[in-house]
């Protein structure tokens, strides 16, 4: 076992270039560190290391049929794991780095642990764009496994107090990059052989897909659940959550949006990016507080608010 020093053991740790050397040396030895994404944070680890794979699915409690996001630095990376045809190229081109995970074919010989990709025979890939993330892709050298850093089930967490807050005891290394600024997980779009398929809505919308690709998507139908985002209940809070309130009961915290102003707002001018940016941290709020029940105000189900729409239902059905 290497000697733990200060920056090896858990907590917090506001970014900075000796600790993304710290959470490098951690995660080149096999060990688990938190980390800031633009989307929500997540808990990564060599993926190419079965053991490192392995302390992920076990700190988050995640059931074994799911498989993981990998986390690559750019488009070489990307194609040394998995097949990119002329349409994963310019989705690409308009969307990495950033908020899109392509499901795309595996080769042969990729290295990647068995654990990553649950058995199937495509790999979800990301480019991400958050700057600390950015660094550690490249400072690491490694390709990052990273689901989000919460329990299993549980709400995405959006800032690094999130994650201490659900992972408790088990929580990591945590790299503090700040709150999320699209504050909901990647989309993820499978491309098939035949058309191609959203599997998760997220800040990148199908209408934007559609317009790099050319044709609409075709629907998902498969009864395999190919991403946990399909579970029913997911992002789920501790309390009973109730939709599309106008107004709330005395034992309710009333979650607001553009007029409806409520205990906490998603966002006073009725902004949906930035409702999308606050709604895991205003869920995490609400779960604190001593009401018993949680109302959320009407969204429009327009562009980003489908992806919001998407996430409040799984965790009303929590
Ligand atoms: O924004 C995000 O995507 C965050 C950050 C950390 O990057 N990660 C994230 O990971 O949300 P996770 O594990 O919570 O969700 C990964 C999703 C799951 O729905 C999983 O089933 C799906 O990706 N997935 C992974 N590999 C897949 C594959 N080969 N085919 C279909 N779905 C896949
Ligand atoms: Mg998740």
């Amino acid at each position: 076992m290497p000697t733990p020093n200060t920056l090896g053991n858990s907590g917090i740790f506001p970014v900075s270039d000796s600790v993304i050397a710290a959470a490098s040396a951690r995660l080149r030895g096999g060990g688990i560190v938190a980390v800031p994404t633009e989307t929500v944070y997540g808990l990564a680890a060599d993926a190419s290391n079965a053991q490192a794979v392995a302390a992920i699915y076990r700190t988050k409690g995640r059931p074994d049929f799911n498989p993981l996001i990998v986390h690559v630095a750019d488009r070489a990376a990307a194609a040394k794991l998995a097949l990119l045809d002329d349409r994963a190229n310019a989705l690409a081109d308009a969307f990495w780095p950033g908020p899109l995970t392509l499901v795309l074919p595996l080769v042969t010989g990729a290295r990647v642990a068995a654990a990553v990709t649950a058995g199937l025979p495509t790999i979800a890939l990301r480019c991400p764009a958050h700057p600390a993330m950015r660094q550690l892709l490249d400072s690491c050298g490694l390709n990052l496994a990273a689901p989000s850093a919460n329990r299993s089930g549980g709400i995405s967490p959006t800032r690094a107090s999130h994650v201490a807050r659900s992972l408790g005891e088990a929580a990591p290394m945590i790299l503090d990059g700040g709150p999320c600024s699209a504050g909901l997980e990647s989309t993820i779009i499978a491309l098939r052989l035949d058309g191609w398929q959203m599997l998760r809505h997220g800040p990148v919308t199908a209408v934007d897909a559609e317009a790099v690709l050319g044709q609409p998507p075709m629907p998902v139908t498969s009864a395999r659940i190919e991403a946990p985002g399909q579970l029913a209940s997911h992002y789920a809070p501790s309390k009973p959550l109730r939709l599309n309130a106008l107004n709330a009961a005395a034992d309710e915290w009333f979650i607001g949006f553009g007029d409806i102003v409520g205990d906490d707002s998603l966002s006073l001018k009725g902004d949906l990016a930035q409702a999308a940016a606050r709604l895991f941290d205003a869920l995490h709020i609400a779960d604190a507080t001593d009401r018993a029940r949680i109302a959320v105000a009407p969204i429009p189900q327009t562009g980003i608010g489908l992806a919001i729409h998407d996430r409040l239902n799984r965790a009303a059905s929590g």
